[in-house]
């Protein structure tokens, strides 16, 4: 497991790099994202190349403003993380990014993130930093576990 720190102060461009030296996503692979949100992460990796794009999301409000940005051949699903409806060893790449602070079983999201992606592949999480400008936004009244940002006790055995 590698686990990176990323200040989000830098510039859109640095961020796209950084992105990419993490995830490493290739072209033709497939790839999910977790608790896609708006779709940010998910169209993305569409527009990078990737084969097959999957967005899930709890709430269906949030898929449907991502399925409103534009026509692609992203699927948005909704599902609990804790439960998604895909087989084992199904894709190359899974990103889950700002979305386990809101969970309220992240341990359990994670396992589950694990159990789609095939052995080789990569789970990229990522985190909101409890210093930074999303922390001081999200402390109250959500998310549950922003105590636990960036702390010890949030890197997650699975
Ligand atoms: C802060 S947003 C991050 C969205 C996106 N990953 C991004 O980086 O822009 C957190 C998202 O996690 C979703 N979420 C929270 N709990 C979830 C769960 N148990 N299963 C699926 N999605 C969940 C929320 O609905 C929300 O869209």
């Amino acid at each position: 497991m590698m686990i990176f720190a990323v200040r989000r102060s830098v510039t859109s461009l640095m961020w796209s790099n950084m992105k990419s030296a993490i995830a490493r996503p290739e072209q033709g692979e497939k790839a999910i994202d977790l608790g896609c949100g708006t779709g940010s992460y998910t169209y993305w990796l569409n527009d990078i190349g990737l084969s097959v794009v999957v967005g899930v999301d709890i709430s269906q409000n949030m898929l449907e403003l991502a399925r409103r940005k534009r026509v692609s051949n992203v699927t948005f699903l909704q599902a609990d993380l804790v439960h998604l409806p895909f087989n084992d060893n199904m894709f190359d790449l899974a990103i889950c990014n700002a979305v386990l602070e809101f969970t309220e079983d992240p341990v359990a999201a994670l396992r589950e993130g694990l159990r789609v992606v095939k052995p080789g592949g990569r789970l990229v999480v990522g985190c909101i930093n409890k210093y930074g400008a999303w922390g001081k936004k999200y402390t109250k009244p959500w998310p549950r576990r922003s105590h636990e940002y960036l702390q010890p006790r949030s890197v997650f055995l699975v």
